[in-house]
C-alpha cells in the first residue's frame, strides 16, 4: 500500500532533508578544521598537549641535549618520550610556582604519567629505525672524528627530518613522512640507501 505525501508532508520532508545535509556539512567542517579528519599527509600536524611543553625553552634557550630526554634514539627503533622522573630532576626546584609545573608535580606525586599526544606516526606496515639513521646521518655533521657524536651534531641530525625543533614552542610534524619523502632521501648520491620494497615493508 502506498500513500502520496501531501503538500505539507513534502515541505516537512524537504526541511528534514536540508537539516541533515546542513548539520552533516557543519560537522564535517568542524572535524577537518580540528584535525579530527585529515586528508593526505600530516605535515604541520600539531595536536594539543596536556602541558604546553616547549622545545624552544629547553633546547633553544637552555641548550639541552636531545638525548637527555629521548634516551633511546641512538640505540632503538623509537626515540621514546621522557618519563616524569626526567622532568622532575629539574622541576622539583625549577619554577615550582608555575601552574604547569604544579600539574607535573601533582602527577609525579600520584605516580600518574603525563599522556603526551603522539605527533609522528607511521602506519604499521612500515619499518623505520632511528638508530640506523642517526648513525648514518650524523657523520655528515661531525666537527671532527670524535665519538660519540656531540650534542650539536645530534641536534643537526634530528633537524634533517624533524625541522628546527629548537624553535618549536609546541611540537609539530615538519615533514610529510610519505613514501616519496623516504625514497627520495634513500636515492641521494651521498646515501645510496636501499630502495627495494622489503627495506621498508614487511
Ligand atoms: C627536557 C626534555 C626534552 C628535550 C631536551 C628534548 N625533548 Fe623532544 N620531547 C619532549 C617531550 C616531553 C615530548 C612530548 C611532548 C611534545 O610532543 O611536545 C617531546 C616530543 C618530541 C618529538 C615528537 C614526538 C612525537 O610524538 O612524535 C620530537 C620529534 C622531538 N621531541 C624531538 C626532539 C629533538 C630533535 C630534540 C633535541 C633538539 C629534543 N626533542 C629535545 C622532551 C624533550
Ligand atoms: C631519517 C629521519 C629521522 C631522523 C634523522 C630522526 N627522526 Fe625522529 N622520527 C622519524 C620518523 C619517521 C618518526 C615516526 C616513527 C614511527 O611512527 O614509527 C619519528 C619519530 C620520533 C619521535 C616519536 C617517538 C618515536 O620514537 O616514535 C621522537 C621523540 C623522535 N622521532 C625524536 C628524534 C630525535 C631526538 C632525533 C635525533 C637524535 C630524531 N628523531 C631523528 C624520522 C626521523
Ligand atoms: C635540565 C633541567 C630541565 C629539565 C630536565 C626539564 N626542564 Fe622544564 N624548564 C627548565 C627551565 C630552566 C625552564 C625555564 C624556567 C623559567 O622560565 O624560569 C623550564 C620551563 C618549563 C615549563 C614552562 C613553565 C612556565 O610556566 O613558564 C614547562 C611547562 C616545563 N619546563 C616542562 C617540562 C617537562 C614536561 C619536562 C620533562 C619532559 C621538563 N620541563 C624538563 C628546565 C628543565
Ligand atoms: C634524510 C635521509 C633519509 C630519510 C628522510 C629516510 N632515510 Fe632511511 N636511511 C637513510 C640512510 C642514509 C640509510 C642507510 C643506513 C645504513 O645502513 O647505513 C637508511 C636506512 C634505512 C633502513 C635500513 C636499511 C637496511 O640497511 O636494512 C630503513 C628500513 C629505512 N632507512 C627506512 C626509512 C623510512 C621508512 C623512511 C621514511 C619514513 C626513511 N628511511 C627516511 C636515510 C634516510
Ligand atoms: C624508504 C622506505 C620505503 C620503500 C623503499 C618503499 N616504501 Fe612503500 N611506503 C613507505 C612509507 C613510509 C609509506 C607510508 C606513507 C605513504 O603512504 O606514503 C608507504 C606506503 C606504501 C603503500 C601504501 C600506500 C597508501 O597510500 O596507503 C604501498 C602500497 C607501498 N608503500 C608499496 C611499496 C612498494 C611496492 C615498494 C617497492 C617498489 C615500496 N613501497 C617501497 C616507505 C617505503
Amino acid at each position: 500500500m502506498s500513500r502520496k505525501l501531501s503538500g505539507r508532508g513534502k515541505k516537512v520532508t524537504a526541511a528534514v532533508f536540508f537539516f541533515f545535509i546542513f548539520s552533516g556539512l557543519s560537522l564535517f567542517i568542524f572535524l577537518i578544521s580540528n584535525n579530527k579528519i585529515r586528508f593526505g599527509y600530516n605535515n604541520d600536524y600539531q595536536p594539543d598537549q596536556p602541558i604546553p611543553f616547549s622545545h624552544a625553552i629547553h633546547v633553544g634557550q637552555y641548550q639541552m641535549d636531545c638525548r637527555y630526554c629521548h634516551t633511546a634514539v641512538e640505540e632503538g627503533r623509537h626515540a621514546g618520550v621522557p618519563s616524569l622522573d626526567t622532568c622532575m630532576n629539574c622541576h622539583l626546584t625549577v619554577k615550582p610556582d608555575s601552574p604547569y609545573i604544579q600539574k607535573l608535580r601533582e602527577a609525579y606525586e600520584n605516580n600518574q604519567p603525563i599522556v603526551w599526544e603522539k605527533v609522528h606516526l607511521l602506519p604499521d606496515f612500515v619499518k623505520f629505525n632511528h638508530s640506523l639513521h642517526i648513525k648514518a646521518l650524523s657523520s655528515r655533521f661531525a666537527e671532527s672524528s670524535q665519538l660519540p657524536p656531540s650534542k650539536e651534531q645530534i641536534r643537526k641530525t634530528c633537524t634533517t627530518c624533524h625541522g628546527t625543533v629548537e624553535n618549536m614552542e609546541i611540537m609539530y610534524q615538519h615533514e610529510s613522512l610519505s613514501m616519496g619523502w623516504c625514497v627520495q632521501c634513500h636515492r641521494k648520491e651521498e646515501h645510496q640507501a636501499p630502495i627495494n620494497c622489503s627495506t621498508c615493508h614487511y
